[in-house]
């Protein structure tokens, strides 16, 4: 931040400092400066981080950018609780233009994910990014060459990383508690509802839908697909595996200490249930397999399962990740707890509770501050987010992939090979390269 800018901030923000500081947050150590944070993208999730940034005394909310004037309007409302207005922006740009911002969040629609980042870190600003971190496998690519390039945090938002709770069953796992693990099973079976159907329609007079579309190509707006409900169409989501199943993917590759992609990928899958103008399945069973990796070099596969229409609770956890080990069984469910299991299904240790946004946030601060690494760095994102792309596209070719985890291609397939990709529209936006 520029050090005049920093006194204007300061002396702007001081009543509201000193309500902070009452919040109890101890500060980030060796701290003498407020990380200026910029919120791009103050939506449902977005206007989650933005209440737990608020609690944070080193960290000051400098400004906030929405292409909708409503949910812009109500962040900076939002934003100015306790005693400061930040600075409230319909470009993006305009953030990242700034000297005073360090840092910025993006919980933008997931095809803004890659083309704002890389032009954050290209702007010299430290990115927490939502996850799935990208739209397509090659963006992922682009976005870690930006980071190292800019040598700037960046963190994606699969929170489970800095979850004491996760990590300390990732951690019994490492150790051998369940032997060696060989096969995770994943699933997602969060209830989801019909969105219906709607023809194309003039978008709403406060919402800037060409800004909305970015770097994607223009199609028209329909109702049904703002807020939220973009996740369902292959132009701007990534489908409910990209959305809720790339946390536990996450996990699974953690747990199986799995740093490469794999090399062959299965699926089937479609829309079962809903009637309705969704793109992506309802119903998908991906199967990934990694040659030979791990500690002992040995073969591993992951199963992810999706059925969200059906109110079963697989295992008791509406989404969750299923360890197989040679001595037990580990089961983790998202933001919810874990159970462990030892031989004759004997259940060993069991733990609840939910997933810790704000140690994910303060993770990412103490990496800006040098204190720490990041958990979830852009290269970790990356291979969840590509265990989701692949997935989708097994599930639209409906063949098996071969996928080399070198140079990210997809082998001896017309169809498939062009998918690690996506079209873009000429826009300002569009990253280079891709
Ligand atoms: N980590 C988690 O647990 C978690 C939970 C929910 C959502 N998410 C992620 O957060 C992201 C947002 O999801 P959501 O449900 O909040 O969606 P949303 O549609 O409610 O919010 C997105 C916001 O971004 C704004 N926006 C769109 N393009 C923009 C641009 N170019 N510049 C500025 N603002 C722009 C929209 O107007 C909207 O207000 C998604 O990627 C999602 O996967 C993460």
């Amino acid at each position: 931040m520029a050090a005049s800018n920093r006194r204007h901030f300061l002396k702007k923000s001081a009543a509201g400092v000193a309500a902070l500081s009452a919040v109890g947050y101890a500060r980030a150590s060796g701290a003498n400066e407020r990380i200026a944070v910029g919120m791009i993208g103050p939506g449902g999730m977005g206007t989650a981080h933005l209440s737990t940034l608020l609690s944070q005394p080193d960290v000051v909310i400098s400004h906030v950018c929405d292409v909708d004037r409503h949910r812009l309007a109500a962040a900076v409302k939002n934003a100015t609780r306790h005693g400061r207005e930040p600075v409230g922006v319909g470009d993006l740009r305009r953030v990242l233009d700034q000297r005073e911002v360090d840092a910025v969040f993006i919980a933008t629609p997931d095809h803004w994910h890659a083309p704002a980042t890389i032009l954050a870190l290209d702007a010299g600003k430290h990115v927490y990014v939502e996850k799935p971190c990208s739209h397509n496998i090659r963006e992922g690519r682009l976005m870690i060459e930006a980071a190292r390039r800019a040598r700037k945090v960046c963190q994606v938002g699969t929170q489970s990383r800095s979850t004491e709770m996760n990590m300390t069953a990732i951690r019994m796992i490492h150790e051998g508690v369940i032997g060696d693990v060989l096969c995770v099973r994943v699933w997602n079976s969060q209830l989801r509802r019909n969105i219906g159907r709607a023809k194309p329609s003039e978008p709403p007079a406060t919402l800037d839908y060409d800004t909305w579309v970015g770097p994607a190509p223009m199609v028209p707006y329909r109702a049904n697909m703002i807020p939220g409900a973009w996740r369902w169409f292959y132009h701007f989501g990534t489908g409910d595996i990209g959305n809720d199943g790339v946390h536990d993917l996450d996990v699974a590759v953690w747990g199986m200490q799995i740093t490469t992609h794999p090399s062959t990928i299965t699926a089937l899958g479609g829309k079962y249930f809903f009637d309705d103008d969704q793109e992506f399945p309802d119903t998908q069973t991906v199967i990934f397999e990694w040659p030979s990796v791990g500690k002992n070099n040995q073969k591993k596969q992951l199963i992810f399962e999706q059925r969200i229409w059906t109110p079963y609770k697989m295992e008791g956890y509406e989404n969750g990740c299923a360890f197989y080990g040679t001595r037990g069984l580990f089961l983790v469910g998202h933001a919810e707890g874990w159970r462990l299991y030892g031989p004759r299904n004997k259940e060993l240790k069991t733990t609840s509770g939910g997933a810790n946004l704000v140690a994910h946030h303060r993770n990412f601060f103490a990496s800006i501050r040098g204190t720490a690494q990041p958990t979830a760095d852009i290269e970790i994102g990356h291979l969840s987010a590509t265990l989701a792309h692949l997935g989708n596209i097994a599930t639209r070719v409906r063949r098996v992939l071969h996928f080399d985890p070198k140079t990210e291609e997809i082998l001896n397939d017309k169809e498939a090979g062009p998918m690690v990709r996506r079209q873009y529209r000429d826009h300002w936006a569009t990253p280079r390269g891709v």
